[in-house]
């Protein structure tokens, strides 16, 4: 599908305030995705020290059972897009939500370490087409002139996921007092934090019932008179139906499928446009971005903080992540990506190196002497917060608009496949490196905050204002 970084058609039409509502609620349901992507990759954050314990594993095993759930991001997203093609963006939805909720219940009651690990892999491959199927979806249903700003949904969606599944999880924790293996009627407060996902994942799979299929692939499959029903409905009685119907079908027939050969170039493998697009995906999840959304609690409880304010500082940290991407969905279209990007890299290579400094005190009783170890909570914030806004939304929007049209579909999804691989490797290293020197750590998330500088300023070109036709 290439349809999320498609161009406006020309003299792009205004929707009708009332057609408007209902495009927000379609988009509302359909970046349900985007919520379940943040809430099901975040969730396990809650349970880590649970697992640990219930399975009497080493460090090295329990990343593998949390990381290995972003392998399956990696295959999903890498798959969605073909899926879609065939048999249509609602049923992939559909599928996306049984998968989601098999792997909640999956997960919440795992026999052992081994189903444990092939539930969250299921869940995986449900994040990375959920990752792929949302803003795919919400640009082909969006009017023309609306379609950057309906598209930040899922962006907006994603974080928000991730703050719901840290509120839900220090509930969960209040009723057990206090005890990831407390019980709460039969079910330890980990199953419970892995099993509450059956409540959005469910509300995905209805929700889908509720919106109509996209009029691109109704066309693509010659569902004419369907297609033409939807495009009515979200762009209002008043276009000229078949002239709208013939302006895609003329698209997408211009369109050219591109495929993996089109990314080699002669010299360097890919063509250097991908590899920057790569670049920019690494980058995103070196500086360890996720270390904070998927270990957090573990982070803190092992600098002695209790596992309630453990809790409440991952929640606190979310809220953080949640401004900072206001901040930059405001900002990113007025200053620009670039200027964005490197604002970005230098308060997170500065609060990164603050952490380390912190993380190098001696503990006193298992815990971090108080200066430093309020220092630590209030730079693990700020960095979340630097991150927010500038490299969480501008690398998506980058990803979206630096293809030239003809590579763009294939160079997305390499580029995505690179950035869920980053991820894995960051979440499968961290408890060994942190067992090493948790100082240590931060100075090299701090290091790759700093590349991330010239590598911007000699690779990345400004994408804000032009026209997509443009790049390349
Ligand atoms: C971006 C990253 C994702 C991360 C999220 C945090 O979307 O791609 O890996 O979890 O930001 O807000």
């Amino acid at each position: 599908m290439t349809s999320s970084a498609q161009p406006p058609p020309s003299g792009a039409r205004e929707a009708h305030p009332e057609h408007l509502g209902h495009v927000i609620f379609i988009t509302a349901a359909a970046a349900m995705g985007g919520f379940l992507f943040g809430y099901d990759s975040s969730v396990i954050n809650g349970a880590v020290e649970a697992i640990r314990d219930r399975y009497d594993i080493g460090s090295g095993e329990l990343a593998q059972v949390i990381a290995i759930a972003l392998i399956g991001c990696a295959i999903g997203a890498a798959t969605a897009g073909r899926i879609a093609d065939r048999i249509g963006r609602i049923l992939c939805m559909r599928i996306a939500a049984v998968l989601f909720t098999v792997s909640a219940v999956g997960s919440a009651l795992p026999f052992a370490l081994w189903d444990l690990a092939m539930w969250r892999i299921i869940g995986g491959f449900a994040i990375g087409m959920a990752s792929v199927i949302g803003p795919a979806y919400i640009a082909e249903v969006s009017p023309p002139a609306y379609r950057g700003r309906l598209a930040s949904f899922q962006q907006a969606a994603i974080v928000i996921g991730i703050a719901i599944s840290q509120l839900v999880n220090f509930g969960i924790l209040q009723i057990a007092d206090g005890e990831q293996r407390g019980k709460i009627g039969g079910l330890e407060a980990w199953q419970w934090m892995l099993g509450v996902m059956v409540v959005p994942a469910i509300l995905y799979g209805l929700l889908s019932f509720a919106i109509p299929e996209s009029p691109r692939y109704l066309i693509s499959v010659g569902k004419i008179g369907r297609a033409k029903q939807v495009l009515a409905e979200v762009e209002g009685e008043h276009i000229d139906l078949d002239a709208r119907v013939n302006e895609i079908d003329l698209a997408m027939r211009r369109e050219h499928k591109s495929t993996f050969k089109d990314l080699l170039g002669s010299r360097f493998g890919f063509l250097p446009i991908v590899w920057i697009g790569i670049g920019l995906s690494v980058f995103q999840q070196l500086v360890g971005i996720n270390v904070a959304f998927y270990y957090s609690s573990t982070l803190w409880q092992s600098v002695g903080i209790d596992p309630t304010s453990s809790f409440f500082y991952s929640f606190t940290t979310s809220i953080v992540n949640i401004i900072g991407t206001v901040i930059a969905m405001l900002f990113v279209d007025r200053i620009g990506r670039r200027p964005l990007a490197l604002i970005g890299s230098t308060g997170m290579a500065i609060a990164l190196a603050v952490e380390a400094w912190a993380f190098s005190a001696d503990l006193v009783d298992g815990k971090l002497p108080s200066t430093e170890g309020t220092v630590a909570l209030v730079a693990a914030h700020v960095f979340v917060l630097f991150f927010a806004l500038s490299w969480g939304v501008v690398v998506w929007v980058f990803l979206g608009e630096m293809f030239p049209n003809r590579i763009r579909a294939a160079a997305l999804g390499v580029a995505a496949s690179a950035q869920w691989i980053a991820n894995w490797a960051i979440t499968a290293s961290f408890p060994s490196l942190a067992d090493w020197n948790l100082s240590g750590t931060y100075i090299i998330y701090a290091s790759f905050a700093v590349l991330s500088i010239p590598f911007v300023l000699l690779f990345v070109k400004e994408t804000k204002g032009k026209a997509l036709e443009e790049m390349g």
